[in-house]
């Protein structure tokens, strides 16, 4: 590698991409290799990106896969103006991402006190963090029950959520792991769909304590949000409401949220 590509990169890795899936022409996804020594916790964000005129262009990215996983895989929008996007879109089997290896985030076990229920509250690609989540077997040892929600404008947008359960479920150790105690909810707001609506109206309204047999309490339920900005203001104004107190990594609590990458 020539040194000034090497300065441009400082500390950053470069890490093949395969397994490339467009799922709607607003989402796609795809893993890349995982760099060696490379440790996170389920649930957390790096910054990956693309070198662009020389110089990484990287933004913050939920990892979806799993602590133990091999491989990376992150679940992405597509702006078609958004500037590290809008290129990242058109990833091909092979091409390299840059990759600062160095995870954050407090979508994560450490943050939550221990509890019975762990809702998963998501919106659009949000679902990133929690499918590492529901994969983790940490998840299954500290929780009875883990419900993930997913809600979206159009049915195909679910897709994503949908292969994951459906992934799980065809893999025999992953199954065993997850048994009975994973639900997952999943709901349009702007198409017809057998569940519909905001995940916010069904707690204020009662639907998710009949889907789940009883409304959230701070005594039993922890909780984990990820969606825009208008979405975990609205959650957390509900969770506060309802006596949940913010954990974070130095002092855990009921509840965590984070912003999904949008640009
Ligand atoms: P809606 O269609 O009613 O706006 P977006 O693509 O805008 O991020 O939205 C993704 C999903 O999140 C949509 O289904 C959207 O519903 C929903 N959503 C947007 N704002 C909120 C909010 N404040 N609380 C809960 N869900 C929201």
């Amino acid at each position: 590698m020539n040194q000034v590509v090497e300065k441009a990169l400082r500390g950053m890795a470069l890490l093949k991409v395969s397994n490339i899936r467009h799922w709607t022409d607003r989402t796609f996804s795809f893993s890349c290799e995982r760099p060696q020594g490379f440790r996170f916790r389920s649930g957390e964000f790096v910054m990956i990106g693309l070198m662009v005129e020389g110089k990484p262009l990287v933004r913050a990215y939920s990892i979806a896969s799993p602590s133990w996983d091999d491989a990376l895989e992150f679940y992405s929008i597509k702006v078609q103006d958004g500037p590290l996007t809008s290129k990242l879109q058109h990833l091909g089997a092979g091409d390299e991402i840059v990759m600062r290896p160095k995870s954050v985030g407090t979508l994560v076990h450490d943050a939550l006190v221990p509890g019975k229920r762990l809702f998963l509250f998501s919106t659009g690609t949000g679902i990133a963090p929690f499918a590492s989540l529901i994969r983790e077997p940490e998840s299954y040892e500290r929780f009875d029950q883990v419900i993930l929600t997913h809600t979206c404008r159009e049915v195909a947008e679910l897709a994503y959520g949908y292969d994951l359960v459906d992934r799980i479920r065809g893999d025999e150790m992953l199954d065993e792991m997850v048994g009975e105690k994973l639900m997952h909810i999943a709901t349009t707001t702007r198409e017809e769909s057998p569940h519909m609506g905001r995940m916010t109206d069904w707690i204020r309204d009662g639907r998710l304590a009949r889907e789940t047999g009883a409304p959230l309490d701070p005594a039993t339920d922890r909780i984990m949000i990820c969606g825009s900005m208008a979405m975990l203001q609205e959650h957390k104004a509900i969770c506060e409401a309802l006596g949940f107190v913010e954990g974070s990594n130095s002092e855990p609590g009921q509840f965590v949220i984070e912003k999904a990458f949008v640009d």
